[in-house]
């Protein structure tokens, strides 16, 4: 069996989880070998579907052991709104999407301000050039790979993959450190595909929370 590989974050999202056990099932990740968890916000705005909001982080804060990385996703029309709220509620990086109509620079920059991880997502659809210009202002860069909303789609290698090669060239002749982060229809086979391509960060939520073995599938993406 291949060694784990450092380099590779692994990062279950708790769309996929069981919320009637949500604290067991934080646990039951972490146990499993999960370096980081994934929340992911949607407003019923920007993405067709409304999932939890700065309460539910704070829950989760308080249900997990100290030092947990929390890796909140903002899937909504304000994230400049709601920045301080989830700030608040022990988020340690947040995740703003490039496509809303707000500030983003600003945004990212008082993120940074608070101590918090910065990351900046680009869906399918969104060219790299979008965020090219926020390169030294962050620490993630999230390649959405698939259209965000809904978890349990097919990963959308041909759309994306490009984008995290891309990527991964600039970072590496830049001489930044922001991660590259894929989510959506990340799994055992789909997963090297995008380590390969230079991705660094991986959420999977279906793969994993629904996996026979959680921590022999956390194992093998990482390997
Ligand atoms: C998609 C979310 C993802 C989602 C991934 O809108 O951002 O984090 O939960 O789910 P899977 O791994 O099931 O595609
Ligand atoms: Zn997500």
């Amino acid at each position: 069996m291949p060694a784990d590989n450092p380099r590779i974050t692994v990062a279950p999202s708790l769309l996929a989880a069981d919320w009637t056990r949500l604290a067991d099932e934080c646990r039951r990740a972490l146990d499993a070998g999960a370096d980081w968890l994934h929340l992911d916000v949607m407003d019923g705005h920007f993405v067709d579907n409304i999932s939890f909001g700065p309460a539910f982080v704070k829950h989760v804060r308080g249900a997990v052991p100290d030092g947990t990385f929390l890796d909140v996703h903002l899937m909504i029309e304000r994230p400049d709104h709601y920045l301080p709220r989830f700030i608040d509620a022990g988020a340690d990086n947040i995740t703003v999407h490039a496509e809303p109509d707000y500030d983003v620079g600003q945004t990212l920059a008082r993120t940074r301000e608070e101590g918090v991880g910065a990351g900046l997502a680009i869906n399918p659809a969104t060219p790299l050039a979008e965020a090219e210009p926020y390169f030294d202002a962050i620490d993630l860069l999230l390649v959405m790979t698939v259209v965000p909303g809904f978890g349990g789609q097919s990963f959308m290698g041909d759309e994306t993959m490009p984008k995290v090669a891309a990527a991964a060239a600039a970072r590496a002749g830049s001489g930044l450190g922001f991660r590259i982060e894929v989510d959506g229809g990340i799994d055992l086979e789909t997963a090297p595909v995008a380590v390969a391509n230079g991705a660094d960060v991986l959420v999977a939520g279906t793969s994993l929370f629904k996996a026979e073995d959680m921590p022999g599938a956390i194992r093998a993406m990482r390997g």
